[in-house]
């Protein structure tokens, strides 16, 4: 269950077992935190003044209440934050993950001079996000050790009323986030192709959307070789799955929302070596990505037409399984010799965005977790970035910002296209060390049609942390989920 969010006045009393602030440097405290602070016998503005506190990015601060008001009061840090919804968003996600290991089952969250939907949404969103987590595999504690999870945060707001619509939008987000989340952190074994497939047709049922989902025979039908190549390996059906959004203009054409979706990378014949492997369960990330904006864009009913498609499969190593060498063909005709089993990705990509063709897209975003190149390059901090339109490469950029996604732009000029030139094929499957990140890029791009603007995002090293973020634990991070969100709000009316 997600973490459910409301509202309430500042005028309402604040008995909470525990209140969050969320302040930086030079917030001015007002006269609601002047209340509590009486309650609690004056310990936040000494606590100011003595500067045990300094609003500090990331600083938290826990204050034991009195025997009435507040039980507890934490006082987190922004720092001096250039963006502001952002900071909002990481100091409420903090909160509320220190809310959960403190084990109480609500909390009222209060950030002075926060105001505008963006920043409602923000806290909301940032709320939700601090509070997720993955515990369906676990035992429970045993009951010496169990505490009430939680459940239930409440934002302090002068004004309800205007804060109901970033509520709403904030509370769409954090749901889509948190269903790209589990789907991220799921195992291999219980997050299928099939399991994708079906967790797109449940967002179908509850949204009343149609999904397609279509099978290894149908792709054979379809020519989708290069997808197929992938997935002869396994015994498992691939899956290319469609779910259509069309709340939009009549005929106005759809953005294409596209996600590589490995449920499982072994790197096939050419395989990996075993170190770390159990990671390449998040390797359907950029899938999980179209799901969770799917459904945050219905939450928020957004007039607009969208269309997510996402290509499942795992790629394993078998008597059956493509080898190095290997020729076959797309769906576009475009022969490709395999010279790595292990840069799947773009192969499966390769036939989505050829599938994506029937919808006649006004723009495609992709989003794969494609090369580790990528995570050399720009490390966990930004998604790498390549499109064919500057304009719309970087409104996908703005919108990545916005979200608190960092993207950064690569280039994708045909300088590199040698590279990836076959002695027996129209192309290869890799272009060698060297600027890995823009080969694969170059290689998507073989499959989209050149009248169609198309960006591809290589999330390979922000979708996944494999270390603890401070404000978010181990684990899937959400990305691409606010990328795509903003940047189909964007072209909403
Ligand atoms: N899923 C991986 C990319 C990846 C690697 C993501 C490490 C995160 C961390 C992808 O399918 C892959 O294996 N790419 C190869 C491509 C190479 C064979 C050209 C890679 O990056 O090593
Ligand atoms: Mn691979
Ligand atoms: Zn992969």
């Amino acid at each position: 269950m997600a973490l459910s969010v409301s509202l309430r006045g500042t005028r309402e009393p604040l008995d909470a077992p525990l209140v969050a602030l969320v302040l930086g440097p030079d917030t001015v405290l007002g006269a609601a935190v002047a209340a509590l602070d009486r309650e609690m016998g004056g310990v936040i503005a000494r606590s100011v003044r003595q500067r045990d506190f300094r609003g500090g990015k990331d600083e938290v601060l826990h204050l034991t209440g009195g025997p009435s008001g507040a039980h507890r009061t934490l006082l987190v840090g922004t720092g001096a934050a250039p963006h502001r919804a952002t900071a909002l968003r990481r100091g409420a996600a903090l909160a509320a993950r220190r809310a959960r290991q403190l084990g109480v089952p609500t909390l009222a969250l209060h950030a002075p001079g926060a105001s505008r939907p963006d920043e409602i949404e923000a806290l909301t969103a940032g709320l939700m996000a601090g509070a997720w987590e993955y515990a369906e595999l676990k035992s429970p504690p045993p009951p010496t050790d169990l505490r009430p999870a939680l459940e239930s945060a409440t934002i302090v707001v002068a004004d309800v009323a205007k804060a109901k619509a970033g509520l709403a939008a904030g509370t769409a987000l954090g749901e889509g986030q948190a269903l790209a989340r589990r789907l991220a952190m799921m195992p291999g074994n219980l997050c299928t192709p099939g399991y994708l497939a079906g967790a797109a047709r449940e967002i179908g049922r509850r949204h009343k959307l149609p999904v397609t989902v279509l099978g290894r025979k149908e792709l054979e039908k379809l020519g989708a070789g290069s997808f197929l190549s992938v997935a002869q390996g396994t015994p498992q059906d691939p899956k290319l799955v469609a779910i259509e959004y069309m709340r939009g203009r009549k005929g106005d054409k759809p953005i294409a929302l596209v996600g590589k979706g490995v449920c499982f990378d072994t790197g096939g014949i050419s395989i990996k070596p075993a170190p770390g492997m159990e990671f390449m369960k998040f390797d359907m990330s950029g899938a999980a990505g179209v799901l969770g904006a799917i459904e945050a864009i219905a939450r928020m009913n957004l007039k607009v037409n969208v269309v997510g498609l996402l290509g499942a499969t795992t790629n394993m190593p078998s008597g059956t399984a493509i080898n190095p060498g290997d020729v076959v063909r797309a769906m576009n005709g475009k022969t490709i010799e395999i010279t790595n089993t292990d840069a799947e990705g773009r192969l499966i990509l390769a036939d989505v965005l050829g599938y994506a063709r029937r919808y006649a897209p006004a723009v495609i975003v992709d989003a794969a977790t494609l090369t580790g190149a990528c995570v050399i390059a720009l490390g966990h901090n930004a998604t790498g970035a390549f499109g064919t339109d500057e304009t719309v490469l970087n409104e996908v950029i703005a919108a990545a910002k916005a979200a608190a996604e960092p993207a950064w732009p690569l280039p994708l000029w045909d300088d590199y296209k040698e590279q990836i030139s076959s002695d027996v094929a129209d192309l290869k499957n890799t272009g060698g060390r060297a600027a890995g990140s823009v080969t694969a890029a170059l290689f998507l791009k073989e499959f989209v049609d050149e009248g169609t603007p198309w960006v591809h995002l290589d999330i390979a090293g922000t979708a996944y942390s494999e270390s603890d973020l401070v404000a978010l634990p181990k684990g899937p991070t959400g990305v691409p989920v606010g990328t795509f969100v903003q940047f189909v709000r964007g072209r909403a009316r």
